[in-house]
């Protein structure tokens, strides 16, 4: 087990540090099944840093506070190279003209923590906090996989405090918000708050869920004996722990200023976020010479990238006609560079916000990029008003169809509520072909418009009918770009009950309540079919949802539309089992069972060839009752259903053939 324990951390080492896996995935996961089963088998030999053990812990009622050995102080700031060379002066006055080396560091934009090891095992890890006391999040940092649980070093230091950034990557950002806004969560504003958010779990499986990662930048009290900045960050390296890779040592502050700008133009090219750039005077005694003040060193610096925003006047003020006929007000600007990117455009959400920041067209407006992605506009420049500034109003008709614009008492959104719109059937081809969706990749925005003004096609399923000739004979085609959309529509026609859920563009069905669908129900009929209480009661989806669902398959265009896209070769994967112990038959689940989630279960009924019922009706073969069963089991007893126990449940499966 023991060797098991460290050829696996060292392929993790190898592939979330060293970005050089040496065994495939399917390998790796072998080694830890092996782990697991001997670990089954002697439980007595489970040890904490077993890397079986990173989500081993329960949720906690609390965090506990964590005083830091060694205070975690903060960095002043400069914003230009003039207030660089003035800290520079003071450092180089410090220590009578000495020369310097420095530290060049990228500035991290995620959440400070301290990592203890004793004996060369992580103990205990903890936020900032107010620098001398944190919280302890040791549960939620052990899901990290780049933070090693034992160092690669023959004679641990005792103590050993390491201190790092723990961040999340844009793209993990992006993927969490689109996550949230499905599961009806507000959005997270930033990856910095996103990483803070994620560590300040009580459940370490939700920040297991969250593909967090850390950047070591140094370290707190510590049993070393090191010289220099550079030894430190090289023994950390040498210890298993991630170093950017960005990290210089350069001998002047011109060199420093240098690599700030160059930093300050291409930050976007890094797939994390960065506010700046970190100095550090590298020597340890030159550091101890100039000592800290109450609440930052002397001896490093942050250079900050000059703030993301910039001004500029509205042109006008758009409406744009979404696929749920949702009319969004967006600012035509006057170009304008803010982070690296020519912005045109702003998004005012909605009339309200239009309100609320009083923006009007002609206005000067400071703009932004939030999460550094969505350009925003932050305030109009009130005194640059002239009196020429128009103000603006939500009109009552679709622009793109002239029906009427309706904003029901209490919502923010204003719709058109033609749902044959064209701006909403474009919208809603363009979701469809989306590659969460049926990920047709051929079929741009522009090429289905032309489709739509061609009259080849009014609405996704038609999209399967289409054929080489028409499709060839567009402005800008031929034979062999209209064979490859062909292919592209083609290889979408095998999908998943998830994704095909929603491609269909239901109100409130993001990816994530498709899949939860997907899995309860495993087919479109039964989805269809599924009353509105079965829906709601799937666990995650809630009544708004399952209203939205329930009416979305009542619409018989809807119904025609799914009829259309099976009939012309549309195919799910996983489809229904005919051969299983349950198969044919329909279970229901009630109350709490022991051995097994309520997911887990289904899924089971559902790998044995059965299907899971929401409720219980005349249709139920089989009630599998848990603990505290609720009103499903009187409804069974009344109707005359078979009930059995869990372990029944489990015997029955186990005579199958099949290991539950
Ligand atoms: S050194 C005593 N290095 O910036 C030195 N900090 O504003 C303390 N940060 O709390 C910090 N990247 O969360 C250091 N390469 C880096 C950093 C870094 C990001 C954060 C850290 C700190 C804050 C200070």
């Amino acid at each position: 087990m023991a060797k098991l324990r460290q050829a696996i951390e060292q392929h993790n080492y190898r592939y979330y540090i060293l970005d050089a896996p040496e065994i495939t995935d399917a390998e790796f996961d072998e080694l830890t099944r092996e782990l697991r089963d001997l670990e089954a088998q002697y439980p007595d030999l489970v040890t904490p840093d077993s890397p079986t053990q990173r989500v081993g812990i329960a949720p906690a009622e609390a965090f506990v506070p964590v005083r830091h050995r060694r205070a975690m102080l903060s960095l002043d700031n400069v914003f230009s190279d003039e207030e660089l060379q003035a800290w520079g002066a003071r450092v180089e006055r410090t220590l009578g003209g000495r020369e310097v080396d420095f530290v060049c560091e990228l500035k991290i934009d995620g959440a400070a923590v301290s990592l203890t090891y004793e004996d060369g095992r992580f103990v205990r890890g903890a936020t900032r906090g107010d620098g001398e006391q944190g919280e302890d999040v040791t549960a939620n940092l052990r899901t990290i996989k780049s933070i090693p649980l034992r160092l690669q070093v023959p004679r641990p230091p005792a103590p050993l405090e390491v201190r790092g950034e723990v961040h999340l990557s844009r793209a993990a950002f992006e993927s969490i918000n689109a996550e949230r806004e499905a599961a009806h969560q507000p959005r997270f504003a930033n990856p910095r708050n996103a990483a803070a958010g994620s560590l300040r779990q009580l459940d370490p499986r939700i920040t297991a869920s969250r593909p967090l990662d850390i950047f070591v930048y140094g370290l707190g009290a510590a049993a070393l004996r090191l010289h220099r900045h550079d030894e430190a960050l090289a023994w950390l390296r040498q210890a298993g722990f991630k170093i950017n890779p960005e990290t210089v040592v350069v001998h002047s502050l011109r060199d420093v200023a240098g690599r700030a700008a160059a930093w300050a133009a291409r930050r976007h090219e890094l797939p994390y976020e960065v506010d700046g750039v970190v100095v550090k005077v590298n020597d340890y005694g030159q550091q101890a010479e100039l000592g800290t003040t109450s609440h930052a060193p002397r001896w490093a610096v942050a250079y900050k990238f000059p703030a993301e925003q910039a001004t500029t006047v509205v042109r006008g003020i758009e409406v744009y006609v979404g696929r749920t006929g949702a009319l969004t007000p967006v600012a035509a600007l006057e170009p304008v560079r803010v982070s690296g990117v020519t912005v045109t455009s702003a998004t005012l959400h909605n009339e309200d916000e239009v309100r609320r920041k009083d923006v009007r067209i002609g206005d000067t407006v400071v703009v932004q990029r939030a999460g550094e992605v969505i350009p925003e506009i932050v305030r109009p420049l009130v005194d640059r008003r002239t009196g020429a500034e128009r103000q603006w109003t939500m009109p009552d008709r679709c622009p793109a169809c002239g029906s009427t614009v309706v904003r029901p008492e209490g919502e923010v959104v204003a719709r058109c509520v033609n749902a044959s719109c064209p701006a909403q059937v474009l919208g809603r081809l363009i979701h469809f072909c989306s590659r969460g969706a049926m990920n047709i990749d051929r079929l741009g925005p522009k090429l289905l418009m032309q489709l739509l003004a061609q009259r080849l096609i009014a609405g996704p399923d038609d999209l399967y009918k289409l054929s080489k000739d028409p499709l060839a004979a567009l402005e800008r085609m031929g034979e062999r770009s209209a064979q490859n959309v062909l292919n592209s529509i083609d290889g979408g026609r095998r999908t998943t009950l998830a994704r095909l859920l929603y491609a269909l563009g239901i109100r409130h069905v993001g990816g994530h309540i498709a899949e939860l669908l997907a899995a309860r129900f495993g087919s479109i009929e039964a989805i269809m079919a599924a009353p509105f209480g079965e829906v709601r009661d799937v666990e995650g989806v809630g009544p708004v949802i399952a209203e939205s669902v329930h009416l979305f398959f009542q619409q018989p265009p809807n119904v025609r539309l799914v009829r259309n896209l099976l009939a012309r070769g549309v195919r799910m994967a996983a489809p229904q089992m005919t051969t299983g112990v349950l198969a044919g038959r329909q279970v229901v689940i009630t109350g709490t069972l022991e051995k097994f989630s309520r997911i887990q279960a289904e899924q089971l009924v559902r790998d044995h060839g059965g299907t899971v019922g929401g409720s219980v009706s005349k249709k139920t073969d089989l009630l599998v009752v848990g603990s505290d069963p609720g009103s499903k089991l009187e409804r069974a007893e009344k109707l005359k259903v078979k009930t059995i126990t869990e372990a029944e449940f489990v015997e029955l499966l186990h005579a199958g053939g099949a290991q539950p």
